[in-house]
């Protein structure tokens, strides 16, 4: 039977999201439906809701996700009903040329569910990452499901869905940092600290933490940075390479995502390293430089996309480390909220104190769901 629960969307561009009964319905053929026990709200999320990722509206938010499976259709044989998961947006599809390259993480042909989840008079829903989140039950594909070990707690384990992957991989995939590098991450929200974490973990020796904001800066240190540059009160470009004997950092991750700061990166870094773009620029931003400067200071200008993971390698990896007290997942959950307080999350990004406000779903309970007596059932 389909099922209805309680999910967020966004029904048009900028307006504020809205807690609606949602048609969830039975997995098909390669699909699964998952019981959501945590979801982060990520800036992703935001930029949906603002019209700055796609016109399909309305959206189904949420995607950074840990659940249990509850009902697999024909042909799953990855998953079955009562395994602990972490959501993810990239299921590889083994065919593309990317993927028959050996270069997975760059498939063109990720699988999502092929049913629709629907509004009550049927309106289909375009779920956010092809995930969508804040909401009780989710209908994915299959592939989208990646088993973890069940003792890390959703609301951590649930962060490698997106942000925190996207930052701990920009360092350790894209940027390929290793033991004794510089490395500098621009905007230590939940991604740039992830990726302030990674850099910790892959070994590097100077971590620069910038931001414009000194609590962001704080909780940085916390997680790693051996330095902070507060780049509304210095130069950026300048301190990072004071901070690195005048040379700049080997690898320089722009977390942001805006002209300028993708120009700090380009600047900052060594000659010859590395600039990661891991922070979504949105469609009117350009940017102008020099041809001279780009063949002059070489090095690699790499994009970071989901932090080149590949979910089945790395989430039950990352989940050991945290399991084992190495990667302090816990750290960026800031708050754990209900399901009608994401538009109130929002909010408090651009309020500097949190990293990540997770949306916790409590077991569910008949009253949780749309039930009969509520004269609502498909
Ligand atoms: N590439 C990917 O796969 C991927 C995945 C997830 C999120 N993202 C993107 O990463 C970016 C960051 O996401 P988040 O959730 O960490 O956002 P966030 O809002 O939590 O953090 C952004 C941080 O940047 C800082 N900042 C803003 N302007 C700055 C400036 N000019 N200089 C220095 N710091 C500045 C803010 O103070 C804040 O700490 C977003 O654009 C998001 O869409 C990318
Ligand atoms: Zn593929
Ligand atoms: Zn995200």
């Amino acid at each position: 039977m389909p099922q209805q629960v309680h999910g967020v969307i966004a029904r048009s561009k900028g307006a504020p999201t809205e807690l609606v009964v949602i048609n969830v319905p039975d997995p098909g053929p390669g699909e699964a439906v998952v019981s959501i026990k945590a979801c982060g709200v990520c800036h992703t999320d935001l930029h949906y809701r603002e019209g700055g990722i796609g016109d399909d509206f309305p959206y189904l938010l949420g995607h950074e996700a840990a659940g249990i499976v509850e009902s697999v259709g024909d042909g799953v044989d990855n998953v079955q009903p009562g395994d602990y998961v972490v959501l993810n947006w990239r299921a590889v599809c083994g065919r593309c040329r990317a993927c028959r390259r050996g270069r997975p993480w760059y498939c063109f042909n990720t699988h999502n569910a092929r049913q629709k989840m629907t509004l009550e008079d049927g309106t289909e829903l375009s779920p956010a990452l092809g995930i969508g989140a804040f909401i009780d039950k989710t209908l994915v594909a299959a592939g989208q499901c990646t088993k973890v070990d069940p003792a890390a707690r959703p609301a951590a384990a649930g962060l490698l869905g997106c942000g925190v992957m996207a930052g701990l991989g920009a360092a350790i995939n894209t940027g390929n940092v290793s033991r004794g590098d510089s490395v500098a991450v621009i905007g230590c929200g939940g991604v740039g600290s992830a990726a302030v974490a990674g850099s910790r973990l892959a070994g590097a020796t100077t971590i620069i933490a910038v931001d414009v904001d000194d609590a962001k800066l704080a909780m940085a240190t916390e997680l790693g940075a051996t330095h902070v540059i507060n780049s509304r009160n210095v130069d950026a470009v300048q301190t990072m390479q004071e901070l690195t004997d005048g040379f700049g950092p080997d690898v320089v991750i722009d977390a942001v995502g805006r002209p300028e700061t993708w120009k700090q990166a380009f600047y900052g870094r060594d000659l010859a390293g590395t600039v990661v773009l891991v922070g979504v620029p949105t469609p009117e931003m350009k940017i102008e430089l020099p041809l001279l400067d780009v063949f002059g200071r070489g090095g690699s200008l790499k994009s970071s996309w989901y932090g080149d993971c590949l979910p089945e390698r790395d989430f039950p990896m990352l989940i050991d480390l945290y399991l084992q007290g190495r990667l302090p997942l816990d750290a960026f959950v800031t708050e754990e909220i209900g399901v009608d307080q994401v538009e109130a999350a929002f909010d408090k990004m651009h309020g500097g104190k949190v990293l990540r406000s997770v949306v916790v779903f409590d077991a569910p309970s008949p009253a949780d769901t749309v039930s009969d007596s509520a004269g609502a059932q498909a």
